[in-house]
């Protein structure tokens, strides 16, 4: 029997050409790109296209792409009338979870494997996620859900769906950011359930629906919304100090901090801090941006581990006015492009995955007459 990896710690699965984490050095490469320059030089429909289809688009494959997400942002009148009836006390992440599960159940496509359905179905899934999230949202607080518009940008129609306006330029290129950010990291816990599902060739939203559950615990995706609930806990930056040493002293997680691969820092936390820091600016609120300086400063000193993307992502999403809850669905809106770029590779060259495990449970016994 080979040596048991406990949480699969160090072990490479498969080989993969969409992305390279590459801890060493600090560095995360989609496609051969450094994430932080697409985050800082291009735009989320752009970075979709490159996870997709390998490479940038050309001018002419950006318009068309960018037409065919715009035609597909609109819910179907029956997908509106469910999320109505989604009780308005769940969690997002469980409203965007059923969402997609009842995409699935109205794409006459969602069986069919070849490359050109799976993109389409890709595409889909990005114009639609943020409306069933923006709907959500709203519907909950008693708002009616708003049109999408086909004539901007996905996140300058997301702030849309969700408010009802686009803010300033500067707001809408930081959640831009976020998303790129976001978007793929190899073969992360939900990835991998993507893939997981995607081998037994099943369908593309059942892989989905499963990667979304993956993502909503707090070890995973769930920790931009932790990370919100910490700041507010430890409240100032003068807290900060001791609320680490007692949280420390109590063994409690530091929501944000830390990661299986990065052990000297995640290399998209600095670009995203970069962008929470404009936003300080811009909204003349500095307060979490003080608190996590603290919280970043001493956890290194003490534990030697590092902040997450997760960590600067919280306070980013909080000051642009979103509720703090819905900060793991972004997570969703932006790595849907990862998780079906992985979902494509799987199917182009599969093979079922299927581990073993070392019983050490009861030896063999004879069942008790009756
Ligand atoms: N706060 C306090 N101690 C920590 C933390 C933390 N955030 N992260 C790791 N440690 C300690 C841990 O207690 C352990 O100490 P010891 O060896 O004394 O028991 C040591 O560091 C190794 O940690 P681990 O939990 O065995 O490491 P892992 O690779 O299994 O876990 C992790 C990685 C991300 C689950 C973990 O760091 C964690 O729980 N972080 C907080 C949640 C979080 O921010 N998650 C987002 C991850 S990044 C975004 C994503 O990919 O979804």
């Amino acid at each position: 029997m080979s040596e048991i990896k406990r949480g699969l710690e160090g072990v490479v699965v498969d080989e993969t050409k969409v992305s390279k984490v590459m801890p060493e050095i600090n560095s995360l490469v989609y496609r051969g790109y450094p994430v932080q320059d697409l985050a800082d030089n291009y735009t989320f429909e752009e970075v979709a296209y490159l996870l997709w289809k390998g490479e940038l688009p050309s001018e002419s494959e950006l318009r068309d792409f960018q037409e065919l997400e715009k035609e597909h942002r609109k819910l179907s009148p029956e997908l509106q009338a469910c999320l109505k009836l989604f009780p308005k006390n769940a969690h997002p992440m469980d409203a965007v979870r059923t969402g997609v599960s009842l995409l699935g159940l109205e794409d006459p496509t969602a069986t069919d494997h070849s490359p050109e359905a799976n993109f389409l179905k890709s595409v889909k899934l990005m114009a639609k996620i943020p409306a069933i999230v923006a709907s959500y949202a709203r519907l909950r607080k008693g708002k009616e859900p708003l049109k999408a518009r086909k004539d901007i940008s996905f996140s300058q129609n997301f702030f849309h769906m969700y408010f009802g306006e686009v803010p300033d330029a500067k707001i809408v290129k930081a959640f831009d950011a976020s998303m790129i950010l976001y978007a793929e990291h190899g073969f992360n816990a939900s990835t991998f359930t993507s893939r997981v599902v995607t081998s037994t060739t099943s369908d593309l939203y059942s892989a989905i629906t499963a990667a979304i559950g993956a993502l909503k615990g707090p070890l995973h995706g769930g920790a931009n919304e932790e990370v919100m609930h910490t700041l507010k806990e430890v409240g100032t930056k003068e807290n900060a100090s001791a609320w680490l040493e007692k949280a420390l002293k109590e063994k409690r997680k530091i929501m944000g901090f830390g990661h299986r691969v990065y052990k000297k820092g995640d290399s998209r936390a600095p670009t995203m801090n970069k962008y929470g820091l404009q936003l300080a600016e811009i909204t003349g609120n500095r307060k979490w941006h003080d608190i996590s300086e603290v919280l970043e400063k001493e956890m290194i000193a003490k534990k030697n581990i590092y902040p997450n993307l997760d960590f600067p992502a919280g306070p980013v999403y909080h000051l642009m006015d979103f509720e703090t809850d819905m900060f793991t669905p972004f997570f969703v809106m932006s790595r849907i492009t990862g998780w079906t770029a992985h979902c494509m590779e799987q199917i182009a060259n599969n093979r079922l995955i299927r581990p073993l495990c070392l019983y050490t449970g009861q030896g063999e016994r004879a069942v008790p007459k009756k």
